[in-house]
């Protein structure tokens, strides 16, 4: 059991700041998400966080104490790298029990915690077959249990589902937030795949060019997100962005894009009212967000269909709006050909406004 805290942490390679004065708090038994795109700082994050990284600023703590001056080995973390690596010439048992060996347990308690391990990850059946005679799904199933079986307080995850196959690793997402809960171990995760951090963390870090852009609960960073980069982060097909000026005209606050017009309902226009600074706005919409109808009226935006996708139990609509595509998400198989005119009619109360340095105004 334990708490993780970085304070203003910052790690330079040369000319790179790979982390630049990252602070957050993972309590005790969170599962915690570091999410954002390659390059971003999240491996180098976590390596600080396991002592195989000195930070050139920063401080890291473990249950309140600073622990930059303690060695990996003590620091009671394990760690499952983006690429991990099974001993080839041991069994799948002896793989799992060999850092319970290094830690000098008896036998039977080895024998108890592997075949725990093994049972949970449902690899039992395996514990006799080398690591070149099983899949990746279950090589991947394997470097995870070694970890486990130490029963770290903290434990560390850089993509551990990268290798895996779509449906496997939907299920393993599963599997590993129901194992997280059920040890109560401190995790630490990270992923560039937000469909993966939302699924499975309770909170989540987003991360872009070695700096944290907000930490909330999935919900919060879907609803409130606070700046451009996690509105279009977050959110798969991702949040639909447009230009505007904002006008107050008789008493009506308006969101003027030049070639179509949305009236706000004055809540909303009064916070922009008070933030607004002269220049133009952006303006984003979900494509979740926005229903079609087939006639002109307030708060419609003509559009041309541009292309189709069916998924299956949804429906992708690409849709020409003046110099943009719109993507609109509708329920179940819909038929439009080509070059069919149609009114995009966004839900207002969903509406987010951004200035243009990025920071959300509502
Ligand atoms: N040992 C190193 N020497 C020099 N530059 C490095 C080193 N390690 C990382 N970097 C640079 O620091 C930045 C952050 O790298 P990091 O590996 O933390 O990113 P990441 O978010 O894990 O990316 P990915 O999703 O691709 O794994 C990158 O620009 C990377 O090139
Ligand atoms: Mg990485």
């Amino acid at each position: 059991m334990a708490k993780v805290e970085l304070r203003n942490v910052t790690k330079i390679f040369g000319k790179t700041i790979a982390v630049n004065k990252v602070s957050f708090k993972v309590s005790d038994g969170e599962f915690f998400v570091l999410l954002g795109p390659s390059g971003c700082g999240k491996t180098t994050t976590l390596r600080i966080i396991a002592g195989l990284e000195d930070p050139d600023e920063g401080e890291v703590l473990i249950d309140d104490k600073v622990v930059n001056d303690i060695p990996p080995n003590k620091r009671d973390i394990a760690m499952v790298f983006q690429n991990y690596a099974l001993y080839p010439h041991m069994t799948v048992y002896k793989n799992l029990a060999f850092p319970l060996e290094n830690m000098g347990l008896s036998k039977s308690e080895i024998d108890k915690r592997v075949k725990e391990v093994a049972k949970m990850l449902y690899i039992d059946h395996l514990l006799d077959r080398k690591p070149a005679q099983l899949s990746g799904g279950e090589q991947q199933r394997v470097a995870l249990g070694r970890a486990l079986v130490r029963r770290p307080k903290v434990f560390l995850m850089d993509e551990p589902l990268s290798n895996l196959d779509a449906k496997l690793r939907v299920y393993m997402r599963a599997e590993l937030k129901r194992m997280q809960k059920e040890l109560g171990i401190t995790t630490i995760y990270v992923t560039h795949d937000q469909a993966e951090a939302m699924t499975m963390a309770d909170r989540i870090a987003v991360m872009n060019k070695g700096r944290i852009m907000q930490i909330g609960k999935p919900h919060e960073l879907y609803m409130k997100p606070a700046n451009l980069f996690v509105a279009g982060f977050i959110g798969s097909p991702p949040m639909n962005f447009f230009d505007a000026s904002f006008v107050v005209k008789d008493n009506k606050y308006i969101l003027d894009a030049g070639s179509f017009k949305l009236y706000l309902p004055s809540d909303i226009g009064e916070i922009i009212a008070k933030q607004y600074e002269k220049g133009e706005l952006v303006v984003g919409i979900r494509p979740e967000h926005i229903d079609i109808t087939d006639k002109k009226e307030e708060n419609t935006i003509e559009a041309e269909v541009y292309v189709v996708e069916p998924l299956g139990a949804e429906t992708v609509i690409d849709a020409k709006v003046d110099k943009y595509i719109f993507k609109i998400l509708v329920k179940g198989m819909i038929n439009y050909n080509i070059g069919d005119k149609i009114y995009l009619k966004p839900q207002i109360k969903y509406i987010h406004v951004f200035k243009k340095s990025g920071e959300a105004i509502v």
